[in-house]
């Protein structure tokens, strides 16, 4: 049977809805009037479906923007995650994929060398939590500092701070890959104290805690800052072989590749 063109909505009806920015709608309730029609719809059944198509592709362009301001680096997600090949305990990561952690704004800490998966499990969480309509922000620590450092001309770093705390994850990759100078390790810890019982951190280093003194130069601040990370916080060791090493070697047959 060939279909027939659905006939365009009336003019005045066309204007109306796009002056409610009710896009969705407005596209598919040409096809829509002529299935309620012919299959005799009662009216509340139309009106649900026209509803109900603009809701689902609200929430799909909802989900676009937390993904595109999650500023993630790139895609990894739970379902790409091979947890066999992770020292994560299954429990642990049942509980991390629930993601009731960042309900009960507590925080998430990684520690392992460096290959282990600690970006990859800490973007494939943040996002989940985008997809469940959390808004989360991706940094590296060195970004978040920055970031912060900018206020600092201004006297805005308050502000900024509020900024990033709008989210309700926010992640803060590769802490201590590079030592902080004074002021900001002193940056870093007005985040991480502001952020304190508000909202969820989840962060990723490859020095374990008795080591952070190593980039955070002030022991007082180092001190302070891991008093507040540390409660309610959910540590997980990454550890074991570099993934990438693995793969390396699985690719070449057995023996360390050469790239
Ligand atoms: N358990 C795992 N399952 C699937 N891929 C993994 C796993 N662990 C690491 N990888 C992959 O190995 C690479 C390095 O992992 P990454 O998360 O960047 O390590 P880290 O941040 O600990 O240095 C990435 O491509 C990542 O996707
Ligand atoms: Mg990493």
């Amino acid at each position: 049977m060939a279909a027939t063109t659905p006939a365009p909505l009336p003019a005045d009806l066309e204007h109306g809805l796009r002056r409610l920015k009710l896009a969705s709608i407005r596209r598919v309730a040409p096809e829509i009037l002529v299935t309620a029609k012919t299959q005799r719809w009662m009216p509340e059944e139309l009106l649900r479906a026209l509803v109900e198509a603009e809701i689902t592709a609200r929430d799909a362009s909802n989900a676009r923007l937390r993904t595109k301001l999650a500023s993630f680096p790139t895609v990894k997600t739970i379902e790409q995650f091979n947890l066999r090949a992770s020292s994560i305990p299954p429990q642990t990561w049942s509980y991390l994929t629930s993601l009731e952690w960042i309900a009960a704004k507590e925080n998430l800490t990684l520690i392992g060398p460096a290959g282990t998966g600690k970006s990859h499990a800490l973007i494939a969480l943040g996002h989940a939590a985008v997809e469940t309509g959390l808004r989360v922000r991706y940094f590296t620590a060195a970004e978040l500092v920055e970031n912060l450092y900018r206020g600092l001309a201004d006297n805005s770093v308050g502000k900024l701070i509020e900024q990033v705390l709008r989210n309700d994850l926010i992640i803060c990759d590769e802490v201590g890959f590079a030592p902080l100078d004074p002021t900001g390790s002193q940056l870093l810890f007005r985040f991480v104290a502001a952020a304190y019982e508000r909202r969820s951190l989840a962060i990723a280093s490859h020095w374990p805690f008795e080591e952070w003194g190593r980039f955070l130069p002030e022991h007082s601040t180092a001190v302070s800052l891991l008093d507040r990370l540390l409660h309610h916080n959910n540590v997980v060791a990454t550890d074991g072989e570099s993934y990438r090493m693995r793969e390396a070697r699985t690719r070449s047959g057995g023996r360390p590749s050469k790239h």
